[in-house]
């Protein structure tokens, strides 16, 4: 038996807690969220995953790091736009799979502070977050493509084990050095990409399988558990997602909404301007497709955690600012049928769906499919409604059915909000989740 396989053969997980619900009841009223992706690639403007991508020689990679002076690195900027957006918190890459880390770190000199900027970019960003009033998000990667025992664990089982090493230590750190965080976003839990392929046009490669495969469930390498225990001992309060090899606090669908789920804190994440790292003329979503995506998320009980990808310079493209902008002015007029609101109780469809506070019901229709939206009825009287977008509105409740109607010139382009206010508090059992929480 190889080393790889004896360390799953004689793991025997600890227990990590979850957080208690009230502990991240911020993250439920929070709603919106931007994701940064931005490291040495972004010099390059082809993606985060170019290292792997072009085969790139891993010594001329690091080299990069001696032209990354960050010149525009203003993340004061970052967070007044994500705040003017309406988002709550940020999630920063920390370190991606490059293991270019934007941190000062002992555990590796591939770091920021050895780069031309000579700077710990994540203490100014966390310092940046909290004078906006964000919650402070950290993405991590434990993988890291320099290491051969990453992609070949069983081959070079020592190396592998360097870079569990890295891991720990670095997450220790970031964990110790910069207070309180509120959110770790753990991503690249696999080992050797959840399965090595090889095929004529692209040599080695990932395995097209890779979902299947042995790598993808290895929180016996990492001893992901007892990692989290340790992070919880460094900060307490702290949400980790389903990434890290273990079920987490909250989970996570890349680029994809899916079903409402109400069980557990979820979050939907996606790329501004298709890309995570900076790409230079991708298309970048219209504010229609921002809102649609936005009520699509919220209705389901989710969180839209949106990516932007700031250039090697560390300035954000205008036109993406700009879209961030006008998707803050509308949230702006919206707040009271978003924010600290729940998913539910009625159930989504095309047309849109419905979020909740105490007895008020807010409809949102992004889609007149029909001119009349049909809910089912509940046991509680219908007391008044209106039109949040316009005046003219009609409402009838009767046993089986409450039935929405709104004339065509009182619809909003975007979404049309139905208030319906209730007699007694919206009480409902929820929707649980049919997903596997362990990603892989
Ligand atoms: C994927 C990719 C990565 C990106 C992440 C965001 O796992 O490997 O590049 O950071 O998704 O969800």
């Amino acid at each position: 038996m190889n080393k790889l396989k004896k360390s799953e053969a004689n793991y025997i997980p600890v227990k990590a807690e979850h957080l208690p619900e009230e502990k991240m009841k911020w993250f439920r009223d929070a709603k919106f969220g931007m994701f940064i992706h931005w490291g040495l690639y972004s010099m390059l403007g082809k993606g985060e995953w170019v290292l792997f991508h072009e085969r790139m020689d891993v010594t001329d990679y690091e080299k990069l790091a001696a032209h990354f002076d960050a010149s525009m690195f203003q993340p004061e900027e970052w967070a007044r736009t994500a705040r003017n957006a309406g988002m709550k918190y940020m999630v920063l890459t920390t370190k991606h799979h490059d293991g270019f880390c934007l941190f000062d770190s002992q555990a590796s000199n591939f770091n920021s502070m050895h780069s031309a900027a000579e700077k710990d970019f994540v203490a100014e960003y966390v310092q940046a977050c909290r004078n906006e009033g964000l919650k402070v998000g950290f993405y991590y990667s434990p993988m890291d493509w320099r290491f051969p025992g990453y992609f070949f664990p069983e081959m070079y089982y020592e190396n592998a084990l360097l870079l569990k090493k890295q891991c720990w230590e670095q997450l220790r750190e970031l964990m110790t050095n910069y207070g309180k965080i509120d959110l770790l976003w753990f991503d690249g839990e696999w080992l050797a990409h959840g399965g090595i392929g090889f095929n004529e046009q692209e040599g080695w490669c990932r395995d097209k399988n890779y979902g299947q495969s042995e790598y993808m469930k290895v929180n016996y390498f990492w001893e992901s558990e007892k990692l989290i225990q340790m992070i919880r001992e460094l900060q307490p309060d702290i949400m980790i997602n389903n990434r890290g090899g273990w079920e987490g606090d909250f989970h996570v669908r890349e680029r994809r909404i899916g079903d409402i789920r109400t069980d557990k804190p979820w979050d939907s994440n996606d790329c501004l301007a298709q890309s995570w790292g900076w790409m230079p003329d991708k298309p970048i979503l219209s504010l229609r497709e921002l809102i649609k995506n936005f009520v699509n998320i919220i209705t389901k009980d989710g969180n839209y955690l949106l990516n932007v990808g700031p250039m090697g310079s560390g300035m954000m493209e205008d036109r993406q600012i700009v879209r961030l902008s006008q998707m803050g002015e509308w949230i702006k007029t919206h707040e009271e049928a978003i924010y600290a609101a729940r998913g539910g109780p009625f159930p989504p469809g095309i047309w849109g769906g419905t979020v909740y506070k105490d007895n008020i019901v807010y409809v949102h229709i992004t889609e007149w499919a029909d001119d009349a939206i049909i809910l089912p009825s509940v046991d509680n009287t219908l007391l008044h409604f209106s039109n949040l977008s316009g005046d003219a509105i009609s409402v009838v409740q009767n046993k089986q059915e409450i039935i929405i109607e709104v004339p065509v010139q009182h619809r909003d382009p975007y979404d049309t909000i139905v208030q319906l206010v209730f007699e007694r508090n919206i009480e409902w059992e929820g929707v649980l989740g049919h997903e596997n929480d362990i990603y892989g």
